[in-house]
């Protein structure tokens, strides 16, 4: 009985082979692998057997044969999308984790995107909808989606993406997705293939890095017949973490892009038919200063 509880003590607080973790140093170089039987891990700083690791709870100060320190952690999604290797800007943390929010990405979804670029935003997607969800992203560019599928496979997340090489102005394959993010130069050209792709109601939303294709994009969504459209910026600044004398880090990520969200709906006077008086439907603002 004694053992029995001791082993399932182990398994929750120690990882297992096969379970994907990390090795973060105090200057936070980090090291994410699979724990494989009788294999070792490399490092400039020493070799770390991962057999020695099953022994190890998570979160515990661990040593190389030279006697340097790592810290034994779990990946969280942020450790894989800091992993992304990238040949196209990617999307940052702070952009995704709204989006995810504003996208309602849940488990077991189907949810569409183009382009692939690097695939930092398709890992997030993949590892968010689960096992059993399903991502298909579209890129134009082949080389894009080897380096992209190259990164899904490192943290193993590749499985729950399906790659097309395919320019989306013919149009997305499927239907009834459950929402359609874009992260590409031109959207406002492509509202009526993602109409056709979303379910009814469906979420939509892109990035943009400048105003000016926000206002062709805003009077697309507009004919289209999008509502509860968005407009926001998300800023983020990091604090020394010096008790004594507490203060924003010298330097911060100015700009990233603008983020666009909208639904489409089906309006009783679309915009252009004759009897359409009414304006878009907008999002009201909210006293917290969030719409929609
Ligand atoms: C900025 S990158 C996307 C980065 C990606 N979101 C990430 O986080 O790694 C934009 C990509 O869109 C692709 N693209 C541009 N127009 C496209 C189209 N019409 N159909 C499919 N992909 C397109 C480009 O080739 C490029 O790789």
């Amino acid at each position: 009985m004694t053992e029995i509880t001791m082993s399932a003590e182990l398994s929750s607080t120690c990882p297992q082979y096969g379970d994907l973790v990390q090795l973060v140093s105090p200057t936070n170089k980090r090291h994410i692998f699979r724990l494989t039987p009788g294999a070792q891990l490399q490092t400039h700083r020493g070799v770390i057997q991962h057999d020695d690791l099953t022994s190890c709870a998570w979160g515990s100060e661990v040593l190389s044969h030279q006697g340097s320190s790592y810290f034994l952690l779990q990946p969280a999604l942020i450790d894989l999308l800091l992993e992304t290797k990238r040949s196209t800007q990617i999307m940052y943390p702070k952009d995704i984790g709204y989006i995810l929010i504003k996208l309602n990405v849940a488990p077991g979804q189907h949810i569409l995107e183009a382009g692939t670029g690097s695939g930092a935003f398709t890992t997030a997607l993949a590892w968010s909808v689960g096992a059993q969800g399903r991502i298909t992203s579209y890129e134009v560019r082949a080389e894009m989606q080897n380096l992209a599928r190259k990164n899904l496979a490192r943290v193993e997340l590749e499985d729950r993406v399906t790659f097309k090489i395919k320019d989306i102005a013919t149009g997305f394959d499927e239907t009834h997705a459950d929402a359609v993010f874009l992260d590409l130069p031109n959207p406002h050209d492509y509202l009526r293939q993602t109409r056709a792709a979303l379910k009814p109601g469906g979420y939509f939303g892109c990035i943009l890095p400048t105003t000016n294709q926000v206002t062709i994009l805003l009077d697309g969504l507009y004919k289209e017949s999008y509502a509860f459209v968005e407009v926001c910026e998300i800023m983020l600044r990091f604090y020394k973490p010096v008790s004594e004398r507490l203060r924003p880090t010298d330097r911060m990520v100015a700009h990233t892009g603008y983020l666009i969200f909208a639904r489409p709906v089906n309006l009783l006077h679309p915009p252009g038919a004759p009897s359409d008086s009414t304006p878009p439907v907008e999002a009201e603002e909210r006293d917290e200063g969030s719409p929609g």
